[in-house]
């Protein structure tokens, strides 16, 4: 038996729409495997989910992958499978991601690990496309590899580790509303004037070059968003309200997590992260709505075996 541990990622990281992401320390996933003798996955209990997601495999990011990996290995294997939901799903915190991965990974493990965590990716996009209805991989990637990734690619996936500044630090805000990805991307327009496009070019260069310089301000500088949060923003009722709090507690960045509804700001101290998670934790209570608060520097490991 074989349980792995996925964690929660930030898609986007405002400058790179559906090529940047990172993953956080926490929240994730739990998904345990272990063989059985029917030669079939079989989901065995989900818990944590509210009875919210579906019991047969061929509907869960988590089985989807799994069996995606079979395939791929030509086996008939058949795998018992639980999946322990501990993070909340549609919250722009790739809680989809996090299934499939972890997912994917224990079975690898199960199996005597015959993938890398580079090829387990395409699995767990598998997985990931049957929840948001595409496969980009910016929660995928960080999620099973860790750091900050870059996919700089998709035909043929070429997925690219950044380094990670010593002193970022994440705070991660979750709003109670529901956001589905799907909606979240029809609203988006399907061409973008120029001068977006040329704006979003010199922050995502600017952005990669401060993460390989240590450079925050650099960072700071380069995390506005043309392409998605400008139509995406209208979604979120207190985005103003929230941003507002974490650039008076001193963030670097503010923007959206994934899709949303999530938002997450950037600091240079786990003091300062700590504060501005506190600041956007009230602007919300204030407006009556429920939330919750995730802190930490980028999460290097990805997906562990536990
Ligand atoms: N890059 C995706 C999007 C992430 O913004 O639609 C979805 O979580």
């Amino acid at each position: 038996m074989v349980t792995a541990f996925a964690p929660a990622s930030v898609g986007n990281i405002t400058v790179g729409f559906d090529v940047l992401g990172m993953a956080i320390a926490n929240p994730g996933d739990e998904v345990t495997v272990q063989f059985n003798d029917r030669k079939e996955v079989r989901i065995v209990e989900i818990t944590g989910d509210g009875g919210k997601l579906p019991l047969a495999a061929e509907k869960n990011t988590a089985t989807v992958a799994i069996i995606s990996l079979l395939q791929h290995l030509g086996s008939e294997q058949g795998m018992d499978v639980t999946i322990h939901k501990k993070m909340p799903f549609g919250s722009g915190l790739g809680s989809s991601s996090a299934s499939a991965v972890a997912g994917a990974y224990a079975a690898n493990e199960l199996l005597g690990a015959p993938f890398t965590k580079n090829e387990l990716i395409t699995f767990a996009l598998d997985g990931e496309a049957i929840a948001s209805g595409g496969r980009h991989a910016d929660n995928v990637a960080p999620c099973m590899l860790g750091g900050i990734t870059l996919i700089r690619g998709y035909n043929p996936l070429d997925i690219i580790t950044l380094p990670v500044p010593d002193n970022l630090h994440c705070s991660v805000i979750y709003p109670e509303i529901e956001i589905l990805t799907k909606a979240a991307r029809e609203i988006l327009p399907k061409e973008v004037p120029m001068k977006d496009a040329i704006s979003q070019i010199g922050n995502i260069a600017g952005f990669v070059s401060a993460l390989y310089q240590n450079d925050l301000a650099l960072l700071s500088r380069c995390m506005s968003d043309t392409l998605a949060e400008p139509y995406r923003a209208t979604l979120l009722p207190d985005f103003e309200k929230v941003r507002n709090a974490a650039l008076y507690g001193g963030a670097l960045s503010f923007g959206i997590s994934g899709s949303g509804p999530s938002m997450f700001a950037f600091s240079d101290s786990a003091a300062k992260a700590g504060q501005v998670g506190e600041l956007m934790k009230k602007a919300l209570d204030r407006q009556g709505v429920g939330n919750m608060v995730f802190v930490s520097k980028v999460n290097e490991k990805g997906v562990v075996i536990i």
